[in-house]
């Protein structure tokens, strides 16, 4: 204990990192103990959907600081308040100085928590990498790199395991693969550009909000109800040759062959979870009315747009910069009259997190 004390400073100050939320083409679902997925996972992140994180601190070695105070825009919030708790506990285990750190963690998202869009891998990764930080400052290590980066995405899969994916640009890869050499299960890894053919390098997601209200199973429990799935098994399988066709597709450039896994892999999500025991249904009839009109859009003009769901009723419809000046009048024409107020978000890939 008092070898521990020695190296811990005393010592305060401000960290404040902006990260992104990601979007899965193909789906994290089922985990293991602690936060190892299922099955490996391949996401993008977004520009707008982002969370800021400001966070002060003072340390001091002879004190132990239960009490951390966090704020969500501005203001106290009993869900963010306890998840975030609970996390910083788990984090004691690997940061010696966070029990003897005050922190005041104020946090802003861009996307209203109405808009039914989960927050938690943006919040997670924001705040995994503010933690990072501090260590990285109070132990005179460096703040950025590839290993820092490493750090930050396994600190941030034990928040939230999607949260691992929205630390870098491009396309992200968690979860151990034979098929992506560095592949791992305990932080997410970039694609290397040899990769990914450029024409997936600027990708657009519409976020169509057809329904705000909080989801009635969180995906948390829906990860957990893999657990004694009747389909575990095979979805291991299938989210295997779903990822080798994504890949393929990638390094190909070919979009065709992106969307079918892109849409196979929404669609068997919701599969599994009218399948799980107590089955359970997430879409609402607005998402069935928009994934046809996609379909048809796509069938009258051959338009590569695709959509994906995560666990929930929203949409992504996701397309190339190419085709976008189709796109939009097709989303403000024919889906938004199926969006709850019309509303929609007008995203896109990002360029991942950064330092405030
Ligand atoms: C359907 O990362 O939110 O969005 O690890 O329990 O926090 P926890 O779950 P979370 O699950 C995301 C599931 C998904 C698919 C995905 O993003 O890959």
């Amino acid at each position: 204990m008092r070898k521990v004390q020695a190296m811990i400073p005393k010592t305060k100050g401000r960290v404040a990192w902006e990260s992104p939320a990601n979007i899965a083409l193909v789906k994290y679902w089922g985990k293991q103990p602690v936060q190892i997925p299922m099955n490996p996972s391949l996401s993008f992140v977004l520009k707008k959907s982002v969370v800021e994180i400001n966070m002060d601190y003072v340390i001091d070695p002879d004190n132990d600081f239960k009490i951390k105070k966090f704020t969500l825009n501005g203001k106290s919030s009993e869900p963010f308040s306890e998840k975030t708790e609970q996390y910083l506990v788990r984090l004691n285990n690997f940061f010696p100085f966070l029990k003897h750190t005050q922190l005041v963690i104020d946090s802003r998202s861009t996307f209203p928590h109405s808009a039914g869009i989960a927050s938690s891998a943006a919040a997670f990764s924001a705040l995994a990498l503010c933690i990072c930080t501090i260590d990285a400052r109070i132990n005179e290590k460096k703040g950025d790199g590839d290993e820092f980066m490493k750090k930050a995405s396994h600190m941030a899969r034990l928040g939230s395991g999607s949260a691992c994916r929205s630390l870098y640009e491009g396309m992200v890869l968690w979860g151990e693969t034979p098929l992506v050499s560095r592949s791992s299960g305990d932080h997410a890894i970039r694609l290397s550009d040899d990769l990914v053919n450029n024409a997936f390098m600027r990708l657009n997601d519409a976020i169509l909000i057809t329904d705000s209200s909080t989801k009635r199973v969180s995906s948390t429990h829906g990860h957990a109800l893999m657990d004694h799935h009747p389909y575990r098994e095979q979805r291991k399988i299938q989210s295997g040759i779903n990822l080798e066709k994504m890949l393929a597709a990638l390094a190909e450039g070919d979009f065709t062959a992106f969307g079918e896994v892109v849409e196979s892999e929404a669609l068997g999500l919701h599969g599994l979870m009218m399948l799980s025991t107590p089955p359970y249904l997430l879409m609402h009839p607005n998402t069935i009315r928009i994934l046809e009109k996609v379909r048809m859009f796509r069938e009258e003009t051959a338009i590569p747009a695709y959509a994906t769901l995560d666990a929930g009723p929203n949409i992504h419809l996701i397309y190339p910069e190419t085709v976008k000046s189709n796109v939009l009048p097709f989303i403000e024409q024919e889906l938004t009259p199926y969006c709850e107020g019309k509303r929609w978000i007008d995203d896109r890939m990002g360029d991942g997190p950064n330092r405030l």
